[in-house]
Order: C-alpha cells, then structure tokens, then sequence
C-alpha cells in the first residue's frame, strides 16, 4: 500500500497529539474521486474533533483519523460511478459530517457530490478557504433565513472565516450588514461590504432595540433570548454553534414564534451540507467578484501544530491554509 505525508491523530487531545507522518494513500470508493491536495484550510470542527469535543465525533471513522474536511487539488484517480469530472480537472470540495475527514494529506478521497470544478483565475488557496465557512453561510443565507434585499442583517463574529463571506454574501444579497468584530479588523469587514461596524468590547448590540431582521451568530456568543430585543419582529436568529439549548429552541422554533417571549421571532441553528453545486455558485460569485477569500495565514503541512494554536486562538482574520503542494 503506497504512504503519502499527512496530518492526524491517534487520541484525543490537545495540538501535542497532532502527528504529521506517514498515513495510507485512501482509495477512492465507486462514487468518490482520489485529489492530489494541493491546499487546504482550518476550520474550528479540526481542532474541536483533535480535542474530542467536536459535537458529531461519533460520526467520524475510527482513529487514526487524519484532520481536515477543506480542500483544492487536482483529481488523479475517480471511482467507477463518476462520469462528470476527469482525471486533470482541479477541483475544490468538502467532506461531510460523516465518515473521513483527511484533508491535511497528500492525497484524499472525496464524494464527487461534495466537489465543484475550479475555476482558473481562482487559486488553490482561495479555493480550499471556502468550502466549508462559504457554504456555511449561503446556506443560512439563502435557505435558512432567505435575507431579502433591504434588510439590516447583524453578523457577529464578522472577521472569522464563516463571518467574512457571510458579510460578502449578505452585501451582494442586497442587505444592510452590520459587522461586529474588534476594533483592529473594522477596516477588513467595511473592505467587504459592511456598512456599518460594532466593536464588541464596546458596545453591546443586544442592547439595541427592534433594529435587526436577521442576527447571524457565526460565533456562537448570544442566544435568541439574548438577542430578541434587538431583532424587530418576524426576526430571524441564526447560530453556528450547536449548543444543547440553540438545538432545542430550534427545534421548537415553529411554536414559539406564535406567542410569548418570541412571538414573531425565530430561532435556527445551520448545520452545513457539502454540495458541489453551493461551491460552483460561490466560485461564480468570485469570478464576477463579488466574492473573495480572506487568507490570515499560510502554513507548511508540516507545521499543522502551529496553524492548529493559531486557529485555536479565535483570532483568526478569515482563514488559515495548510499549503500541501506545488
Ligand atoms: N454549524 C455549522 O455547520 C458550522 C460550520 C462552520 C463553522 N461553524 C462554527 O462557527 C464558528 C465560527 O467559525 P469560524 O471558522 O468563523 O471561526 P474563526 O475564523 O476561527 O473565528 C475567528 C474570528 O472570531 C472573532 N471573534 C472572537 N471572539 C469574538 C467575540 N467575542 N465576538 C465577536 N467576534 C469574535 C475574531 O474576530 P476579532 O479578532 O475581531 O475579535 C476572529 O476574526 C465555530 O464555532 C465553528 O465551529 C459551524
């Protein structure tokens, strides 16, 4: 069995259990394609999986488990299933909740569903930032909460990865978007669309009355009950964060909103789905540019750890890419 380099785990722990050493090169299953990786990025759900507090890790295959759902690269190999995409197409995609990560490697396989064809203009950086923080917020966006052109939409948590496309996508929806970010990244979210910006440290949004149509917690720090006063009514509260208590008003939601505390309010908590369909739309925003990554930094594969305590630190200005080749 051939071995390529890659970034994985063997326990759960904190970066010190991160090892980057030799794995199997995966084989791509009947409807999967094999990518010879060439970038990759972070997102929260790596280091919280590395620390076994990731909420769906039981969903994940038995370590080892080499990290990362983000990806770009070029196909080298495709199951017998796949008919729309060939071996030399570039292609940038996600893994799912379930099964295999394995984006921090040389090669990884994927479910042809959850890939899209990337464009040239468009490097493997900017491609790998996307998948999962792009789709992450035009699904909430466009399905969850369907923002409507002309309306106040607050993202709090707007200079992150998930946050920086969310503020693109509410802009070219046609919104009035009102980032909440610190002070230092002000100048970054107004760069993307924002028109008006809120540091958190200080002033409090959930303090401000009957304003917001749509408050999009990409950071997971309110709550409905938190931000109800500031939602106007038929608002529409959005969570990234799975907490017990956002899945349960989510859930509820529908009957809530019909009297009491939240009447006229819903709540909702997004949970990403990797379509290939959802990328090809976020590339074609980024070819018309309206759309663009945000890239804080880029590390070798072999200096997982140290993007990981960047990552971990949530001090991240869109998004951190593991460059894995040329
Ligand atoms: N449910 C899903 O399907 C799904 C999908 C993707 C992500 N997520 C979750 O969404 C969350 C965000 O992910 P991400 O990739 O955007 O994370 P990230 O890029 O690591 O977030 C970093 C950003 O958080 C900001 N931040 C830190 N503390 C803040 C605070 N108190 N108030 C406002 N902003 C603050 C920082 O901005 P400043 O430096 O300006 O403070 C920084 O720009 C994670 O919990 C992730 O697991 C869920």
């Amino acid at each position: 069995m051939q071995s390529m380099k890659a970034a994985y785990i063997t326990r759960y722990g904190r970066t010190e259990v991160l090892n980057v050493g030799k794995q199997p090169v995966p084989a791509p299953k009947e409807d999967q394609v094999l990518i010879k990786v060439k970038a990759a990025s972070i997102n929260p759900r790596d280091w919280l999986l590395m620390r076994g507090i990731y909420p769906f890790k039981k969903l994940a295959e038995p370590f080892p488990i080499i990290l990362g759902s983000d990806m770009s690269g070029t196909i080298i190999s495709v199951g017998k299933n796949v008919t729309e995409l060939m071996v030399g197409d570039d292609v940038f995609g996600m893994q799912p909740i379930k099964g295999k990560f394995g984006a921090f490697a040389e090669f990884a396989a994927i479910q042809s569903s959850a890939v899209a064809l990337k464009p040239k203009e468009i490097d493997h950086s900017s491609a790998a930032a996307m998948p999962c923080a792009g789709m992450t917020s035009l699904q909430t966006l466009r399905d969850l909460v369907s923002l409507k052109k002309g309306e106040t939409i607050l993202i709090n948590g707007a200079s992150g990865g998930v946050g920086s496309y969310a503020v693109q996508i509410a802009r070219a929806y046609g919104a009035y978007v009102v980032a909440v970010c610190s002070a230092e990244n002000a100048n970054l979210c107004r760069s993307l669309g924002a028109d008006k910006t809120i540091d958190y440290r200080s002033e409090n949004f959930e303090q401000h009355q009957n304003q917001y149509d749509v408050v999009y917690d990409v950071i997971g720090r309110s709550s409905p009950a938190k931000a109800r006063c500031a939602l106007k009514k038929g608002g529409r509260y959005v969570s990234t964060v799975p907490s017990p208590m956002i899945m349960i008003q989510s859930i509820f939601s529908k009957i809530t909103s019909k009297f009491g505390l939240f009447k006229g309010q819903t709540a909702h908590l997004i949970l990403v789905k990797p379509k290939g369909a959802d990328l090809a739309v976020m590339a074609s925003m980024m070819q018309a540019g309206s759309l663009q990554s945000i890239i804080d930094s880029t590390f070798a594969l072999e200096d997982a750890p140290q993007a990981f305590e960047k990552s971990q630190s949530w001090r991240s200005k869109g998004k951190i890419i593991l460059k894995i080749s040329d």
